[in-house]
């Protein structure tokens, strides 16, 4: 099959690891037999650079004519003093409203090889298998006013804002999800203060109805952050609300050992969506071939499953990823005595073979 994808590089670390996007799609279309045409564009400071301002209407457009996008991490500090609305960060935000992808998905799942680089204790870790369903285009990053105040601008606000329909989709998008793992929904919030969190607990309550097989609770950010640490085990489905989301899949990429381990998806009602990784651009180790590609390729494969399905080939991907680190290949932010230690390019090198060999499909679909 043909698929068009748009590639957007972004700063630091995001223009190498998007390489390992590229290299990767590339042995699948090979051995899969279809065809990827990936078109480039910028966003966030390279955009600034060259286009002189995070987000371009072209590159916009090619998102909206492509099948999908992969984006690899924007911002650094070269741009960190620019006002708020030339901000790198700004170009995500905008990309993710255009497009309106209001569902992030972020898996977080325990690699076998990988149960000691986690800080926690194995037993802990073991068999995690968790979802973060996190609402990408409400809530306080987008909320109106948001802005300084007073003469001397000794007054900032910012604004929480929901309408009860953008927490229905997010909410349903979440037990759809339940319902084809293991049927649980832990909804995250802050209602004991929090009147957004009070009306997103009254979604909940509505969506569950329709749900009988799925088994629901509701949870404090806190407590849920807890958790998380204490027990994620526990955890399937964790549904809540933009910066709950944000804050909460970092912490649970430990859990995984890196963040350069989580990938994520955002996705549109229809399926469209865009992937990248959880992690920023790495201003401190770009350029240095250390970044870890693992959660950008993983993010490629998030790609082909939700908005292909092309679940073999999804699967090849993560077959090879989990392979390569049987191996013991680490790069530099998972690095322990007895690891071999490889760089950036190297480790996407390494994943690109496994994907060409035939071994990998083979024990998928045994
Ligand atoms: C993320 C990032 C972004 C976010 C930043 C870069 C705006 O941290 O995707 O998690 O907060 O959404
Ligand atoms: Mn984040």
């Amino acid at each position: 099959m043909k698929k068009k994808i748009a590639v957007l590089p972004g700063d630091g670390i995001g223009r190498e690891v998007a390489k390992g996007a590229v290299e990767v799609l590339k042995a699948v279309g090979g051995r899969f037999g279809h065809e990827f045409e990936m078109e480039f564009a910028n966003i966030g400071g390279a955009a600034i650079d060259q286009e002189q301002t995070p987000l371009s209407e072209k590159t916009i457009d090619l998102c909206k004519q492509s099948d999908a996008v992969l984006l690899g991490a924007v911002g650094g500090p070269k741009w960190d003093s620019l006002p708020g609305h030339l901000r790198p960060e700004k170009g995500l935000l905008k990309i993710r409203k255009e497009l309106g992808l209001f569902a992030n998905l972020r898996p977080v799942k325990a690699f076998q090889s990988l149960l000691s680089s986690s800080p926690l204790k194995k037993e802990i870790v073991e068999d995690v298998d968790l979802m973060i369903v996190r609402e990408l285009t409400g809530g306080l990053y987008f909320g109106k006013p948001s802005e300084r105040r007073g003469e001397n601008q000794e007054v900032a606000v910012d604004t929480l804002l929901y309408t009860k329909d953008e927490i229905k989709r997010i909410v349903d998008k979440a037990f759809q999800i339940a319902k084809v793992r293991r049927k649980k929904v832990a909804s995250v919030d802050k209602a004991n203060v929090l009147e957004s969190s009070r009306m997103w607990r009254e979604v909940v309550e509505e969506t569950a109805v329709r749900y009988s097989e799925v088994e629901y609770e509701h949870m404090y950010v806190d407590a849920a952050a807890m958790k998380l640490i204490h027990n994620p085990k526990d955890f399937d489905v964790v549904v809540t609300e933009n910066m709950f989301g944000d804050i909460l899949s970092d912490e649970a990429s430990m859990i995984t050992g890196s963040l350069g381990m989580l990938p994520s998806a955002s996705l549109r009602e229809d399926g469209f969506g865009l992937y990248e990784p959880v992690h920023g651009s790495a201003p401190d180790i770009a350029g240095q071939d250390k970044a870890n590609p693992l959660a950008m390729i993983l993010s490629t494969a998030m790609m082909l499953k939700y908005t292909f399905g092309f679940n073999h080939e999804a699967e090849a991907i993560e077959q090879a990823v989990d392979d390569v680190l049987k191996d013991g290949y680490r790069t530099f932010d998972l690095r322990h005595t007895g690891s071999r230690v490889v760089g950036t390019e190297k480790m996407i090198d390494l994943v690109v073979k496994r994907v060409q060999e035939d071994r990998a499909i083979a024990s998928t679909m045994a």
